[in-house]
């Protein structure tokens, strides 16, 4: 089929036999157009079939009315949860969001940025990948930049992100206190920030929990479910003797997988290997055996990280001075069958 000619709004102004001036009128400030000039332009462009280039319009304004978001994973809950968030605030204040996904990869991270600079997008949110130099992506953009699911102790950026230290040390801690003393931490590599901080607080659990148990780490080069089946498969190749029994997957898509695995070859979850997964998405709970997970404030990272956004553009547009905070979100722990196995009364 032949394409349709593109109609301009010159094209409309003249069946309408107004000017383009008016046409923009009656799209932005109808109050200044007569009644009948009004209906003659909408029923143009209704024949015409004519649509506003809208981010045309933004650029000529000088800035579009859209906000940038770009996740290391969009396949990963966590972050769709956290788009919601952001995207509520946004809205809130006329902001579109433009959600690109760096899938883990530098390269496309740094074009994603490099598009939404050429879009002149107000300011953008990222969650940066694991080897994202944080302040250099801020830097190097001249517009707002809010780091989100990332802590950043210098001052030059926003950041929002839960105390992955913390939620380190509630997940083992809770492992010990069901008794186990063969424990591990599965998932991800220590390049990863926020996997680094679980591991360095699951570690200060055991060390200051039970001195005497062996924590084992098994580094996956993902963060998803195909990561938890391979780490399900490492832990069922070793001896029974040597297997953990209580295991802290770094996030629920891994513990996901680990369940999968293992349930598979019909090892009984929580009896025989107890798990605790990270973020607590939907699917902790739907899972095949209800999965315990250290939460993760998803929605509320988004809200704050677009307020802060919006905060910071408000400022910078203004004139008005800007003052960086880092926010730290506390995690907490959403116990389930996953880990409930009867409590092993240690003998002395
Ligand atoms: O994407 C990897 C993980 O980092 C997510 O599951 C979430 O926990 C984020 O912090």
């Amino acid at each position: 089929m032949a394409k349709r000619p593109s109609v301009s709004m010159k094209d409309v102004a003249a069946l309408a036999q107004v000017s383009v001036g008016t046409i923009s009128n009656v799209l932005n400030k109808p109050e200044l157009v007569a009644p009948e000039t009004r209906q003659r332009v909408l029923d143009a462009i209704d024949k015409l079939g004519w649509v506003r280039n809208e981010s045309a319009r933004q650029l000529r304004a000088g800035r579009s009315a859209s906000i940038g978001l770009v996740v290391m994973d969009i396949a990963n809950p966590f972050f769709s949860d956290m788009a919601r968030g952001v995207e509520e605030v946004a809205a809130g204040a006329g902001c579109s969001v433009l959600l690109s996904d760096s899938a883990h990869d530098a390269g496309r991270e740094r074009a994603a940025l490099d598009l939404f600079q050429q879009l002149r997008v107000r300011g953008v949110i990222l969650a940066p990948i694991a080897h994202s130099p944080d302040g250099e992506l801020a830097r190097r953009l001249d517009m707002p930049v809010v780091l989100a699911d990332r802590y950043a102790a210098y001052q030059d950026v926003c950041t929002v992100s839960v105390d992955d230290f913390v939620g380190g040390q509630l997940a083992m801690a809770h492992l010990l206190e069901r008794g186990h003393r063969r424990l591990a931490v599965v998932g991800g590599s220590a390049d990863i920030p926020q996997v680094r901080e679980r591991r360095d607080g699951a570690a200060r659990a055991v060390l200051l929990g039970s001195p005497d148990a062996t924590l084992l780490t098994i580094s996956t080069a993902r963060l998803d479910i195909a990561a938890g089946r391979t780490a399900a498969e490492a832990i069922l190749a070793m001896p029974d003797e040597e297997r953990p029994t209580g295991v802290f997957a770094l996030n629920d898509l891994v513990a996901i997988g680990l369940l999968q695995g293992l349930v598979r070859r019909k090892v009984a979850v929580p009896e025989e290997i107890s798990i605790v997964g990270y973020d607590d998405i939907e699917f902790a709970e739907a899972a095949a055996v209800p999965l315990s997970s250290v939460a993760q404030p998803r929605v509320d990272l988004g809200r704050r990280a677009a307020t802060l956004l919006l905060g910071e553009i408000e400022a910078r547009e203004s004139g008005e001075p800007h003052q960086h905070v880092q926010e730290r979100f506390t995690p907490t722990l959403q116990v389930r069958s996953s880990s409930l196995r009867e409590l092993v009364v240690l003998t002395p």
